[in-house]
């Protein structure tokens, strides 16, 4: 752990870490998301991580202190290269499906269980499309942590096995994620839990910053060109930003990549304020698409998401839910790497951009697939429907192969 302040993305005031503070007091939850500000000029690191260590490698960037048996499982995930793939010379996929709970989400609710052991709680809760959730679940599950979590009633069965298999105690809401997210800020907050939810809780971007320095230390400390990401509130392509800022800040590259963010088309809320420009403001859309975990129509980080974007010349593309189903076939079968619908969301959005001529073939590409395919096997239940045959059927069709 190293010494941290937390200030306000809007008014900038700064405040001193507290037990229940969430969010700057004078701009609320929305405006108000507080950043964890470190002082860069007395953090004195080297090239010299591991490109196999746990995420505790880095805490002398993180504002935690590492105490749970779960910490060291966490991060290290793989970054597979794949040459001459789909137009580009060389590709990396950093690969999150095949963490502890299967999603980027480890790295934040490791983060978030640490915290609340720190300050003294004994219940904690989440909103979550799923895989917070069941991240959160399964990395407390051997805490004494009691683990309340809403979700939507609609979330993939996949992730709701996870939730009842690690013993939360979940309450699947009829209606969307967004009405779950604002009854478990009502009940959690006035019950005085410890919140585990996106954008509120500042501490979760700094657990998800570690996939971008993972993806600069297994890289060789080289900078992809374009880093592919997928958004709902925003909280994800934010950390990646601030993850390759830091790096940068500390000296260890010498430039940022281009970071796409890339939504569906029938959930693209955050690309559309940031298009509309300043000043972005925090917008309620109806939405729908099926990639569940990316289905956000009041996407929580949009200011710092829009911000980040801005400052570093990121860019919001959307891509259509065909084009997201055919994306976890075509990235299954061409590299064995099996993606939720929001995982493949990324690589779609790669697709469209090559296609666009948008990325020239030796440009390096890096793909961020955020959640196991297993998680969700009903979004890809048409394309698995194959038929079934008699022996004889088999031995015949198989003749002279
Ligand atoms: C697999 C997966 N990918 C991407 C995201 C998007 O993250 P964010 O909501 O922070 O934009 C999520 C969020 O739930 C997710 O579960
Ligand atoms: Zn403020």
């Amino acid at each position: 752990m190293t010494n941290y302040r937390l200030r306000c993305i809007s008014c900038e005031k700064e405040y001193v870490p507290q037990r229940s503070l969430y969010y700057c007091q004078e701009c609320g939850p929305l405006m108000g998301t507080l950043e964890v500000i470190y002082d860069y000029d007395n953090i004195k690191i080297g090239r010299d991580f591991s490109k196999t260590a746990s995420i505790t490698q880095f805490s002398d960037l993180l504002p935690v202190k590492f105490q749970t048996d779960m910490d060291s499982f966490v991060g290290g995930t793989p970054l597979i290269r794949l040459k001459n793939l789909f137009g580009s010379d060389e590709i990396m996929i950093k690969f999150d499906g095949v963490s502890m709970s299967g999603s980027y989400k480890d790295r934040a609710s490791i983060i978030a269980i640490n915290k609340a052991i720190e300050y003294g709680f004994d219940t904690i809760f989440c909103a979550s499309t799923g895989n917070a959730a069941s991240s959160l679940a399964i990395l407390s599950a051997n805490t004494k942590l009691r683990t309340y979590i809403f979700v939507p009633s609609t979330i993939p069965k996949g992730k709701l096995a996870q939730l009842v298999a690690a013993g939360a105690i979940v309450l699947p809401l009829i209606g969307t994620y967004d009405e779950a997210f604002d009854i478990s800020m009502d009940i959690g907050l006035k019950k005085g839990w410890y919140c585990r939810n996106s954008a509120i809780n500042p501490y979760l971007l700094e657990g998800k910053k570690t996939g971008a320095y993972e993806i600069i230390v297994q890289n060789d400390y080289k900078v992809p060109d374009f880093c592919f990401v997928s958004v709902g509130d925003g909280t994800v392509v934010s950390s990646l930003f601030k993850g390759f800022m830091e790096f940068n800040r500390l000296g260890l590259t010498d430039r940022m990549p281009k970071i796409i963010g890339v939504q569906a088309e029938g959930a693209s809320t955050l690309k559309r304020v940031f298009e509309n420009g300043k000043p972005y403001l925090p917008v309620e859309e109806k939405v729908h698409t099926i990639a569940d975990s990316i289905s956000v129509g009041n996407p929580r980080d949009v200011i710092k998401a829009c911000q980040y974007m801005e400052k570093y010349d990121g860019e919001f593309i959307s891509v259509s839910d065909e084009e997201i189903l055919k994306g976890i076939m075509t990235l299954g079968s061409t590299t064995g790497v099996f993606s939720e619908p929001a995982g493949a969301t990324a690589f779609a959005g790669y697709m469209k951009m090559m296609r666009n001529r948008r990325i020239s073939p030796e440009q390096s590409v890096c793909l961020v697939i955020t959640g196991n395919g297993l998680k969700d096997i009903h979004a890809v239940e048409n394309a698995v429907n194959v038929n079934n045959y008699k022996k004889e059927e088999i031995y015949n069709m198989l003749e002279g192969v």
